[in-house]
């Protein structure tokens, strides 16, 4: 099964799959694609947004690197691709992590890369759905975990909850989008 991890920057994606990735229970059976990685080190981009201090990653080409990164993995085992543009990608499902606003602009005020604008457009998109809304438009399986106030333990149970849920032909309802809103956090 081959599945999107998203999610607005700082929700703790790539925490989820290291965890995943350093646990040899877990190593078996996931296997790890980190987008941001791929996009840098294979230079998958068409030029960088200065401003934004960000990448414009070439998605073509990504999915070619990731079709084919795909086909060479051991048959049997579950890939998840994780970065926050992973819903763009094909796959079977999508898992969206969240984090309130709040939440958010505490974690990556941690980041020194980041401004302050940087950080309110980040938490902005978050209270607005974006990357929610980006998912369910493209995918008819999509999922929602809140890490807000949740140990990163229980986060990557959850993440795996969904798969194997999945596998089994049965809709993890618990993580089905619409629970979780933080309209009231949209800052100026
Ligand atoms: N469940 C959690 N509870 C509290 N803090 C968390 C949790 N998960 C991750 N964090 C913290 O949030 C920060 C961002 O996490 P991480 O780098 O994994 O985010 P990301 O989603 O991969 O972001 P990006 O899209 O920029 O790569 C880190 O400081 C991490 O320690
Ligand atoms: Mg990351």
């Amino acid at each position: 099964m081959i599945i999107a991890l998203t999610g607005t920057p700082g929700t703790g994606k790539t925490t989820v799959c290291d965890f995943i990735s350093g646990h040899s229970k877990y190593r078996k059976q996931y296997s790890i694609i980190n987008l941001n990685k791929l996009i840098l080190e294979k230079r998958i981009y068409t030029g960088k947004d200065e401003k934004r201090d960000s990448y414009d990653a070439d998605m073509e080409r990504l999915r070619e690197l990731v079709v084919q990164i795909i086909v060479q993995t051991r048959p049997g085992m579950d890939i998840i691709m994780e970065g926050h543009l992973s819903h763009f990608l094909p796959a079977d499902a999508v898992i969206v992590l969240r984090a309130s606003p709040v939440a958010l602009r505490k974690r990556l005020g941690k980041r020194h890369r980041y401004s302050y604008e940087k950080i309110k457009e980040n938490a902005n998109a978050e209270a607005l759905d974006v990357i929610l809304v980006e998912s369910v438009e493209r995918n008819r399986k999509v999922f929602e975990i809140d890490t807000t106030d949740t140990p990163l333990l229980s986060v990557v149970k959850s993440v795996i909850s969904i798969i194997e849920s999945l596998k089994k032909g049965k809709t993890p309802e618990e993580f089905l989008p619409g629970r979780i809103s933080w309209i009231e956090q949209v800052e100026q």
